[in-house]
């Protein structure tokens, strides 16, 4: 990670700006290369990656360590992180004012640092996050959009697809549309509205 990166995780470890802080064990601000490619960004960190201090590295995680592997990609290749750095008490979802706090001061200079090419925005609260509020992954996962320069790819979430067969099947589909953009070739892409 880039110096710049490391001063944001060290700022997101001991930030205190948002009530999430209160309950966490240890924040997680994201891993991987300073020049990713590629950024997934999840819902927030689950029990384990609280206790580690390490982004999907649960059930979820091995699902994504599988998805990324079946298109050739090692996870030490990407940079993976979430919306809310800290993890929301008894896995509620994030509110609004949370993430709000917590990707303006982390997650978009994460994002304007490292420059991906592509994002991947995993399950609905980061897809709206990243796209805006008319985006849910039913309506748009596996489809590519695009924005500022960027591709953007919005799948399922991991843990959602951990028990649901058809689902996972789809995550596994969707993914190969990553190795479409990574390869260079021509695809279709929507404009964000
Ligand atoms: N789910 C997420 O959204 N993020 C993680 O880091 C782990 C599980």
């Amino acid at each position: 990670m880039s110096r710049e990166l490391e001063r944001i995780s060290a700022e997101a470890r001991i930030c205190t700006k948002c009530d999430l802080h209160k309950e966490r064990k240890t924040a997680v601000p994201g891993e991987g290369p300073a020049d990713a490619r590629v950024m997934f960004i999840g819902e927030g960190p689950g029990a384990q990656e609280d206790l580690t201090g390490r982004p999907f590295v649960g059930s979820a995680g091995k699902l994504l360590t599988e998805l990324l592997a079946s298109i050739g990609l090692d996870r030490s290749s990407v940079f993976i992180t979430n919306i809310v750095k800290c993890r929301p008490p008894n896995n509620r979802p994030p509110r609004k004012t949370e993430i709000e706090t917590c990707a303006s001061l982390y997650l978009q200079p994460q994002i304007r640092l490292i420059n991906p090419k592509i994002i991947v925005p995993l399950g609905t609260p980061a897809i709206k996050t990243l796209m805006g509020d008319d985006y849910s992954a039913t309506s748009v996962h596996g489809k590519v959009f695009r924005k500022e320069g960027r591709f953007f790819l919005p799948l399922y979430h991991p843990a959602a697809a951990l028990y649901d067969v058809r689902l996972k099947d789809t995550m596994f589909e969707d993914v190969k549309m990553l190795k479409e953009l990574l390869d260079g070739r021509e695809v279709v892409a929507q404009p964000i509205s």
